[in-house]
């Protein structure tokens, strides 16, 4: 990592997964954002958001993974319940989902379902599963430098 920032950005990260990926990658994601002195409020589930944390967060990560028929069909899982979190307006949101081999339009409507809950989406990653290290990296310098332009 490679950029620092004045003051502290808080995020809170909520996550859906099967298999660990997506929770993995929210992990590392986490850890290398607390390297840049972000202070990380909660990691929860998106069906058991933690609500303190997100209130405290400037910043709302959401994490699932991509599931249909590998090349097609895909979509990211369990996006209805992203509907029943509680409203984000007034804070910024970046969505990220882990796949096999293809996400398709996972992200976009990813995205599309963070954003309907008020939310301003600063961006999104899709990240292949075996590339957990280097896509989590890429993840936390792109928000890193998102939050610093802002
Ligand atoms: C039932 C099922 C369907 C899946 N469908 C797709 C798919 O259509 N495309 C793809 O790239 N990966 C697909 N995958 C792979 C997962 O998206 C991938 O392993 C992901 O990292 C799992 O995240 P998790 O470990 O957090 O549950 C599927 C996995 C399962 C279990």
């Amino acid at each position: 990592m490679r950029r620092g920032r004045l003051s502290s950005v808080k995020a809170a990260i909520l996550v859906e997964s099967l298999t660990g990926n997506t929770w993995t990658a929210a992990e590392k994601t986490a850890e290398l954002l607390s390297q840049e002195r972000w202070t990380i409020t909660g990691l929860s589930k998106v069906r058991e958001p933690d609500l303190t944390a997100i209130q405290a967060a400037d910043l709302i990560l959401v994490g699932t993974w991509v599931h249909g028929a590998f090349v097609f069909g895909q979509a990211p899982w369990a996006v209805n319940s992203i509907s029943n979190l509680p409203a984000l307006s007034g804070k910024k949101a970046a969505a990220f989902c882990t796949f096999a081999l293809s996400p398709g339009k996972s992200l976009n409507r990813l995205t599309q379902a963070v954003g309907d809950t008020g939310a301003y989406v600063i961006g999104g990653l899709a990240m292949n599963r075996s590339k957990l290290d280097e896509h989590s990296e890429a993840f936390a310098i792109r928000l890193v430098d998102a939050l610093a332009e802002a």
